[in-house]
């Protein structure tokens, strides 16, 4: 049988407006939001940094999240079909399908490392495992937790188990049902870390911090950062947004859907930092503090916050929430390239893939453990060479290609009919979406891309 042209079953639609931008925000917010965004910001020196992601988020972001939207529900399927749908059965463009399953996957092997890092961290909240220990001993508490070769991989498979569950329910049943439970969660513990963080006496330096732009503490290598981040943060480039699109009704709005998405996520990656900086101020420690940011320097501070123990617990148990809807977007990229081009069933789909990228995550893990010296390719460990490879190459290759597509390849007047619903609803700038799409995104990506190998 001719798998590519087999009569599909009917495919899943979110149900609506407010169900789609629940669900695609909450893939866009993650750790990338709670995790990354404040970590980076303090190394860039705060609120200049802050600007600069704002324009990559407005310039780039935000025309590419449109065309992954608009490739997915023109091309009505998974990433690989869509782009065949849309091009052709031997277009060369069928290879930004295939690259975005391969980043998906890889993006999600290393994620459930991290995302299980912050189960092992709501654990060791709840038996109020920081108290009483100095900050060195947090950071030696971290880094034997990561290095230690079965505890962290036990919750990184607790976590892809649940990820997978999700998945396996389905796309509503599952992914739609678990985000709108999920995201308000989110919401409501946010809002609570940023009342405690604002109420602590000497917050007003974390705010300085975040919002008064020093810009002589900009970097050439902070403008990369920035534009890396905004392609972390909004899920592109890895098929998620692609696949998501292909769920979307035909007759939403997909550029206010994007917009709505684009500022839900900027919004919460502010809350986080008004919830870290006040505090990081108020007990007089160093804002630039890397990765170790969340997972010891919060802890130090939680110890010794008034209300800390419950404040601690809710941060990570936040950190797990806003991983899980990343996750179960990353995975379903493949999941539902599998049982609708292989014609695997979407549930055996669901278990082998998680398996497999599980296996690699297993790999990712270890490497930085008793293993590194054998897991290091190319003088990265697995962990680092994985998290590279998709945030500095595959991500901008695949944002690239949506938006180089749009741009190019898809008629102009079959982009009007996906912007406008067929003529439906009227939408402005077009015209500067559309140059956006041919010129001033894969330039600006090309130049980050081009400058992060260190060719210019
Ligand atoms: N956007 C997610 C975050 O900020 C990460 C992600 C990347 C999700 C790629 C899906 C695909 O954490």
């Amino acid at each position: 049988m001719d798998l590519q042209n087999r009569p599909l079953k009917k495919r899943p639609l979110f149900s609506n407006r407010l169900s789609i931008i629940t669900v695609a925000a909450g893939s866009a917010i993650g750790l990338g939001n709670i995790w990354k965004f404040p970590y980076i910001t303090g190394k860039n020196g705060g609120a200049a940094f802050i600007i600069v992601y704002l324009c990559c988020i407005a310039l780039i972001g935000l025309p590419v999240l449109i065309s992954d939207f608009m490739i997915g529900r023109r091309g009505g399927k998974n990433v690989v079909g869509s782009f065949r749908a849309l091009a052709g059965d031997r277009s060369p463009w069928l290879f930004g399908g295939f690259i975005a399953l391969f980043g998906s996957a890889t993006v999600l092997s290393f994620y459930g490392v991290v995302a299980g890092w912050s189960l092992g961290y709501v654990v060791k909240a709840v038996s109020n495992g920081f108290a009483g220990k100095s900050p060195a001993e947090v950071g030696a508490m971290f880094n034997d937790f990561v290095t230690s070769p079965i505890a962290p991989i036990a919750y990184q498979l607790i976590f892809m188990s649940i990820t997978a569950g999700v998945v396996y329910a389905g796309v509503k049943k599952g992914i739609e049902a678990f985000s709108k439970v999920m995201m308000p969660i989110l919401i409501g513990i946010i809002v609570l870390l940023c009342i405690r963080s604002l109420t602590l006496p000497g917050a007003e330096g974390g705010i300085a911090f975040l919002f008064k732009p020093d810009f002589s503490k900009l970097s050439a290598a902070g403008v990369l950062d920035a534009l890396g981040h905004a392609f972390f943060t909004l899920s592109l480039g890895v098929g998620t947004m692609i696949t998501y699109g292909s769920y979307i009704d035909k007759d939403e709005n997909l550029a206010t859907t994007a917009l709505q998405i684009c500022i839900a996520d900027t919004v919460i990656a502010l809350l986080a930092g008004i919830a870290i900086f006040p505090a990081v101020f108020a007990f007089g420690v160093e804002p630039g503090q890397g990765p170790g940011l969340v997972f010891v320097t919060l802890p130090n501070i939680f110890v010794q916050m008034p209300g800390g123990y419950f404040f601690c617990i809710l941060f990570f148990l936040l950190l797990a929430v806003a991983a899980l809807t990343s996750s179960i977007s990353m995975l379903e990229v493949s999941v539902a390239y599998a049982s609708e081009d292989l014609g695997i069933s979407r549930k055996r789909a669901t278990l082998f893939l998680t398996a497999l990228i599980s296996g690699v995550g297993i790999i990712c893990s270890l490497s930085l453990g008793q293993y590194r010296e054998s897991l290091t390719l190319f003088g990265k460990n697995f962990f680092d060479l994985a998290d590279f490879a998709v945030s500095n190459v595959e991500m901008p290759i695949g944002g690239a290609i949506s938006v180089l597509f749009i741009g190019w390849v898809l008629k102009r007047q079959k982009s009007e009919e996906e912007l406008t619903c067929h003529g439906k609803i009227k939408v402005p700038l077009i015209a500067a979406f559309i140059f956006t799409a041919k010129y001033l995104a894969p330039v600006g990506i090309a130049i980050v891309f081009l400058h992060s190998l260190g060719v210019i």
